[in-house]
């Protein structure tokens, strides 16, 4: 089996066999104020890219190679799952003008096919965007089918196949992805660009900002680590590769599987924070590393998780042996003011005669006493709370301060925010609207196709995409996935008048308008119908009539956990 550490080696080898120099991550606190976090390969070379800074000068090499410690707080909701994680690694070469797609996509394959012997599922191009003069990539499509006649090679679109800019403006440009086993692994990007606003200003098509050519062309990859590992050690989730198992390992066995995975994933970052020297705090980067730490320190875990963490990685960053010490203080420190602020939620528990949802969310929420602990200390006054209703308040709650996280996360601020749409502009707003009609179609659509068992689990918007989470019990095969969206695109086209009633919660579900259990409704509801094809409870806003929705395409579906299924879609 090939460890993680011989990865390493092999990917930094075969680079610097290919002139490459071979260059150190950068920290995960950027120069860059407008992020907060190192979130790819590429951030440590921007000025390489826009010529204001000298690679040959600095590298003596036009080529560099390196592992990059990554961490993106924008996934934080989907850890837990088979292949989100907070922290990460990211394996990248990277090219200032000494070679372009040719040599990148020639390299990626071979490394990929050759050097670790696997072979390719797809891959995606870029399809272009007219609107700013960007022309499907047609080259990179012939240099595969070139390396590879039998290729399959996909067209994706602005949001999947097109990076950056990160921070508010920077280098950007059309990628290439690399698909194995049906897992993003490998992102190479063409820098081609350079744009003066945020990758919001450019996806909403209607800034004034300019795009424009780079003088010098530039290579920008990143391939996830944890991912290549998964696949090359033939394991079904990256925490099962020798990345994890020894932290795995560590985690008392009562936990169940997502809160394993989190704990994982959560111990590992706050030890990667640590070792920068981010402190706790209220806010930015210390908000994160409190809010990652709380979760572990409520779940009673024990510090050794730290040095779990710090063993496995030892060799590849001896600078957190060097500072053990200083990570177990600044988790200890922290522990010490959680405990504070859990004996005041211990004393407010005292005073309560009993203790409902309300409550206990209540001291969950101000105290972070977790719901075990409550039932525990509290006894027969809690005899009549139930896992369910506190978990329902919590999903309330979520809700409502998702608006907040949201602007915490480096979003911006927020014109709606229903819990399940979001939006920060009128832009947006109309964009968000579009989608949320898509998911009512894709919702019915998917009932049609694979049977009335099939119930909403979750649902998130946004400007950008759709998400939507349903009970079902296996994958959705390709052709249930057409039909599905041909169906919902047929609606479309169909161009129904979208209608809203009033009525009362009892009648509502008695006409058999579909309601979401997780959510409680007032007594009088809304009741949104297209045609007789799809009847929801909802709160809105919706399109008037569906043509104005537009082209609808999923662009993916996964498991979110046994039982449940995601699909993500746009609409064009
Ligand atoms: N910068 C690109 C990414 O992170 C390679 O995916």
């Amino acid at each position: 089996m090939l460890t993680h550490q011989k990865i390493r080696q092999k990917f930094l080898e075969f680079f610097e066999q290919r002139g490459h120099k071979i260059v150190s991550s950068s920290s995960l606190l950027p120069n860059d104020q407008s992020v907060l976090f190192t979130t790819a390969g590429m951030q440590q070379f921007k000025p390489y890219y826009t010529g204001q800074a000298d690679a040959k000068k600095d590298f003596d090499f036009l080529n560099t190679v390196s592992i990059q410690k990554s961490m993106r707080t924008s996934d934080i909701d989907e850890v837990g799952d088979e292949t989100h994680l907070t922290f990460f690694e990211m394996l990248g070469n990277f090219s200032f003008g000494g070679y372009w797609k040719k040599e990148a996509i020639q390299y990626s394959h071979d490394f990929i096919t050759k050097e670790m012997g696997l072979r390719i599922g797809h891959v995606s191009v870029f399809e272009g965007l007219p609107s700013a003069g960007v022309p499907v990539d047609e080259e990179s499509e012939q240099i595969w089918k070139s390396l590879d006649s039998n290729i399959v090679v996909k067209k994706a679109n602005i949001h999947d196949n097109f990076w950056g800019p990160t921070g508010n403006e920077g280098p950007c440009g059309p990628t290439t992805e690399i698909y194995l086993d049906g897992v993003e692994v490998w992102n190479i990007v063409f820098n081609e660009f350079y744009y003066s606003g945020s990758r919001e200003e450019l996806l909403s098509g209607k800034s004034s900002k300019k795009l424009d050519k780079l003088k010098t062309l530039g290579i920008d990859t990143g391939m996830g680590l944890e991912r290549l590992t998964m696949v090359l050690q033939h394991k079904n989730n990256i925490f099962e590769t020798d990345l994890f198992e020894p932290l795995t390992q560590s985690i008392p066995n009562h936990f169940d599987l997502r809160t394993k995975r989190i704990i994982a994933d959560h111990s590992r970052t706050i030890v990667f924070l640590s070792s920068e020297g981010i402190i706790p705090s209220n806010k930015e980067q210390g908000y994160v590393l409190r809010r990652l730490m709380r979760r572990i320190m409520a779940l009673n875990i024990s510090e050794d998780i730290i040095d779990s963490v710090i063993n496995t990685y030892a060799e590849q960053y001896p600078e957190l042996q060097a500072k053990r010490r200083e990570i177990h203080n600044i988790y200890s420190e922290e522990l010490v003011k959680f405990n504070k602020t859990l004996r005041g939620g211990l004393n407010e528990l005292k005073r309560l005669e009993k203790v409902d949802a309300v409550g206990a969310f209540r001291l969950y929420e101000s105290f972070g006493l977790p719901y075990e602990l409550i039932k525990d200390v509290a006894k027969d006054r809690a005899k009549d709370l139930a896992r369910e209703a506190f978990d329902q308040e919590f999903k309330k709650h979520q809700e409502k301060s998702r608006a907040g996280a949201e602007k915490k996360f480096g979003g911006h601020g927020l014109l709606l925010d229903t819990g399940e749409l979001r939006a920060g502009n009128e832009e947006e707003l109309k964009k968000a609207t579009r989608l949320h009609t898509a998911t009512h179609l894709l919702h019915a659509s998917l009932r049609k196709v694979l049977g009335e068992e099939v119930k909403q689990a979750g649902s998130d918007i946004t400007a950008e995409r759709l998400r939507f989470d349903f009970n079902f019990s296996h994958k959705l095969t390709s052709e249930e996935l057409q039909k599905i969206e041909d169906m919902a695109n047929e609606t479309v086209e169909n161009d129904y008048k979208i209608t809203k009633e009033e009525m009362s919660y009892e009648d509502a579900i008695k006409s058999g308008a579909l309601a979401f259990f997780k959510l409680k409704y007032p007594p009088t509801v809304n009741v949104y119908s297209v045609g007789d094809f799809s009847k929801e409870l909802c709160g809105g806003p919706h399109v008037s009539h569906t043509a104005e929705v537009g082209h609808i395409r999923i662009t993916k579906e996964e498991a979110v956990s046994a039982g449940v299924r995601r699909i993500r879609a746009v609409v064009e």
